[in-house]
């Protein structure tokens, strides 16, 4: 309950404070300095606000009069502080917008962006041909026992290959599950047919192993891709067309395809596929890539023997297919005219780069 100070005389009081608001509201600097001021000359313990108290204890003939006063003496004072206010803020914007500023138009740190290495793009744009002919791109493990690396394949163990001068065993497992880094791909033939019913049109690129000393056309670590394709009917003739299909998506529609005899414990007829050197186009004497041969030698290749067929579960009787294996470090050193195998393996930026 509050009444006037005594002799306070609520019109002259609301007077004054219209009166001194402009002066008091105009010298607020800042937005926090203003909300003092609005108390100051609203709030509840300032003149207008005791007035607006004490309206309860007028005589009702003062009442109007005063309640009027009142409501303009609010409304001028917060007229006043809404206009400061937005000239406060808009200062403050001001500022704001010139601390925080940022220039625009700096270089920003842009990190070199690497490639894929060029072995990897061969593996991928290889892959990409025969996806486009159906194939399924699958995969093998990389520590693999010897039943699949060499006896499934045909390959009895008196064959050199198994030597240890050739092949990397590994020390573990059991005794009896012979275990090795996989010399080829191949591997993957007998384990993919011993999974999945033909119709069989797969190719796996994968890493392979051997005990190769590193020079120009040796590495102890290298790719394969091999290629299986086992169905009702397949012949010596689709082997040879997949192939110089695959022979002119990547070196050029002008490739032409040969097949040596040759001999794999896993193919019966064996071969390996040449392709027309596509830089001289067959047999310039002293050409950069084929040494004047006219000849690339691509990889090896033939019917899938029986023997790999049944061993898998398949019936050689129903179906019959073919196989082969390429390097695609080989195959992109043909395409590019690279030297040596070292480069992949150098780690030397300035000749992957090129390769981007
Ligand atoms: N695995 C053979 C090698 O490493 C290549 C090959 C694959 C040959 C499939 C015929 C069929 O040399």
């Amino acid at each position: 309950m509050s009444n006037l100070p005594p002799g306070m005389d609520p019109i002259a009081t609301l007077d004054r404070a219209i009166a001194d608001a402009p002066d008091k509201v105009a010298g607020a600097s800042s937005l926090e300095d203003l909300e003092r001021v609005e108390s100051s000359l609203l709030g509840s313990e300032s003149p207008v606000g005791q007035v607006r108290r004490s309206m309860g204890q007028l005589d009702d003939d003062l009442k109007p009069k005063v309640g009027a006063k009142l409501n303009e003496a609010s409304s001028r004072i917060g007229h006043l502080m809404t206009t400061r206010r937005a000239e406060l803020e808009a200062v403050e914007e001001e500022r704001r917008l010139r601390d925080e500023a940022i220039d625009v138009t700096l270089e920003s740190v842009r990190l070199p962006s690497g490639t894929l290495h060029l072995v990897q793009q061969t593996i991928d744009e290889i892959c990409d041909i025969f996806v486009g002919l159906g194939y399924q791109v699958v995969g093998g493990p990389e520590a693999e026992l010897a039943y699949y690396n060499f006896d499934a394949l045909n390959t009895p163990a008196t064959h050199p290959s198994r030597w240890e001068q050739d092949t990397m065993y590994l020390d573990w497992g059991a005794p009896e599950d012979e275990l090795l880094l996989r010399t080829h791909t191949s591997p993957v033939q007998a384990r993919w047919m011993e999974n999945n019913e033909p119709p069989v049109y797969v190719v796996v690129p994968g890493r392979c192993y051997r005990k190769d000393t590193i020079d120009a056309t040796h590495l102890p670590v290298f790719y394969q891709i091999e290629g299986l394709a086992v169905d009702e009917n397949i012949q010596f003739s689709d082997l040879k067309g997949t192939l110089l299909h695959f022979a002119r998506e990547f070196f050029g529609p002008q490739s032409e395809v040969r097949l040596r005899p040759h001999f794999f414990p896993f193919t019966e007829p064996s071969a390996e596929l040449d392709v027309t050197c596509f830089n001289c186009d067959g047999g310039v004497p002293g050409c950069r890539v084929c040494g004047g041969a006219g000849w690339l030698e691509l990889l090896g290749c033939g019917m899938v023997d029986p023997f790999v067929l049944e061993t898998a579960g398949y019936d050689p009787e129903k179906v019959s297919g073919f196989a082969f294996g390429l390097g695609p470090e080989r195959v992109a050193m043909a395409r590019h005219g690279i030297d040596s195998l070292r480069h992949f393996i150098d780690n030397d930026i300035r000749f992957l780069s090129q390769f981007s």
